[in-house]
């Protein structure tokens, strides 16, 4: 009972199991090799005797079952296992060659500085809930498959976990002459939403400015003026490109010096007409597995899921915006169908942001509507796909123009476009209906197929197996440096 309640409760079930079952053979061993070396005294033989009868008892009572589960898992399944045991030790992991990144330790200002005063880090909300675990949030164990990969996370804070796993990747390199990146680890958003409301623009941008002015003082900063060297940020990059021209909300100048116009600029949001250097990463999500056993699992799971809602929007309105303009028509397509579930997001209303809720809809959903609102894009948008629900887009900068690196380039193979000045927009669940029950269900197929590379794995594992968000954001971005 001990046993098996020690195993699976770790973040680390997996190797917990087979670290076990691997080791079944020692106390067996022992006990009969051994104990006749002990026969001198009797209560002590008597005491081992019992308990090792116990405990050989427990031991061969239940690992029957974990060795069936791998042989049925058949030897790759099994030999992954055993790899990830082993891989704990970083010695083991090997990088593909794709890239080989280097990543700048920056003064303590420009990151863990920064988190360090978690609660006044956004003008808003409290966000120490939200770096926790290197920016996954809050376990949410009960979510199930995979209960050591299911968090609360907060939607602007790809930049820490970006960090934490490019920290922890098998192709991150010590020698900055062996590298074809360097990463500018800075927590740029974090910082960001900290200053919105700082009137003085100088210090609005001071930090930006200190960022830049270290990075041109750099030895390896020279070889490529900068070509090489990279930042991920988790907010949009409107929030770092202030213009004089219109109205101030709260924007630094970040992305607008000319260091970092040098540089590439991953951000969850690009400017698609100014955003050259600028390419979209996927917000996160609340799914960060470690092994690829977890992430078939919950392939597979989305994939049978019953769908009784052909659509669905989970989102509030947005007052005065033009182009959340549509949501007002969603909502109140949505109210009026049966077909359609709508969850309304009025301030803060926590089915908006916990797991369990916000997937349960979708994961009953067909269609997942994903209408623009404070800016182009949402983090609603890879909840859908995560969900295996199709994603209806309403402007073309909400994911078409945004996510290359990762989405099909067939935009209709996993997606639907409803324009939303179109007519089609006044009545949508009409144009749901005209997909066929053949095309919805390869539209499905491919969205489950995108779910590995749209999310970040746990950053404290070794080898999850499969290419998550930031490997191929490393790739593709190595291969972009090395083009350009
Ligand atoms: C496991 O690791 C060993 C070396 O450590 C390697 O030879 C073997 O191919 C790996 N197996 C798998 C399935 O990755
Ligand atoms: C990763 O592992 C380290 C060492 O075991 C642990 O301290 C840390 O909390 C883990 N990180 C996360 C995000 O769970
Ligand atoms: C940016 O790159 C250009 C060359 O393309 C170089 O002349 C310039 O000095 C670089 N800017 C900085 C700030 O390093």
């Amino acid at each position: 009972m001990l046993f098996r309640k020690q195993a699976p409760a770790t973040p680390w079930a997996a190797a917990g199991r087979d670290k076990y079952s691997r080791n079944k053979e020692a106390p067996c061993f022992f006990i009969f090799n051994d104990t006749p070396n002990y026969r001198l005294n009797c209560n002590f033989v008597y005491l081992f005797v019992f308990l090792f009868a116990w405990f050989l008892l427990l031991l061969c009572w239940f690992p029957p079952t974990n060795t069936k589960t791998h042989t049925t898992q058949g030897l790759e399944g099994y030999a992954s296992h055993v790899n990830d045991t082993k891989s704990l030790a970083p010695s083991i992991r090997t990088c593909d060659g794709s890239v080989s990144v280097y990543v700048y330790s920056l003064p303590a200002e420009f990151n863990v500085g920064l988190v360090e005063d978690c609660h006044h880090l956004n003008v808003y909300t409290d966000m120490c809930p939200h770096v926790a675990n290197r920016g996954l949030g809050q376990p949410r164990p009960e979510m199930g498959s995979g209960a050591a990969s299911w968090f609360v996370t907060h939607q602007f804070i790809a930049e820490m976990i970006f960090h934490a796993r490019v920290e922890n990747h098998p192709c991150r390199t010590w020698d900055p002459a062996r590298a074809d990146l360097f990463y500018v680890p800075f927590y740029g958003g974090l910082h960001a939403s900290s200053k919105f409301r700082e009137s003085d623009l100088i210090a609005r941008d001071a930090l930006a400015v200190r960022l830049a002015d270290y990075l041109e003082g750099q030895p390896w900063w020279h070889r490529h003026h900068g070509k090489d060297h990279f930042l991920a940020l988790g907010r949009t990059a409107w929030d770092f490109m202030r213009t004089d021209s219109g109205p101030d909300f709260g924007a630094n100048c970040l992305l607008n010096l000319p260091a970092v116009q040098n540089m590439s600029v991953l951000t969850v949001e690009r400017n698609p007409w100014q955003g050259r250097h600028q390419f979209g990463i996927p917000y996160p999500s609340y799914f960060h597995p470690s092994t690829w056993d977890e992430m078939l699992t919950w392939q597979n799971k989305v994939r049978l899921s019953e769908r009784p809602h052909l659509w669905s929007f989970i989102g509030g309105p947005r007052k005065g915006l033009e182009k959340a303009a549509v949501r007002e028509k969603i909502m109140a397509q949505c109210a009026e169908s049966s077909r359609c579930k709508l969850v309304k997001c009025e301030s803060g209303a926590s089915e908006c942001h916990e797991p369990s809720q916000v997937l349960g809809v979708m994961t009953k959903s067909q269609f997942c509507m994903q209408a623009a609102g404070d800016s182009f894009t949402r983090r609603s948008t890879f909840d859908a796909i995560l969900a295996g629900c199709i994603p209806v887009f309403f402007s073309p900068h909400t994911a078409y123009t945004q996510y290359g690196w990762f989405l099909p380039e067939d935009r209709s193979a996993y997606s639907m476009y409803i324009d939303e000045k179109g007519s089609g927009s006044e009545r949508i669940e009409e144009e749901l209906l005209k997909i066929s029950e053949e095309k919805l269900k390869r539209m499905r197929e491919r969205v489950v197929d995108a779910i590995p590379r749209l999310t970040y794995a746990h950053p404290n594992a070794s080898d999850v197996g499969f290419k998550d968000a930031v490997d191929v954001a490393l790739a593709a971005l190595s291969k972009h440096v090395s083009e350009s």
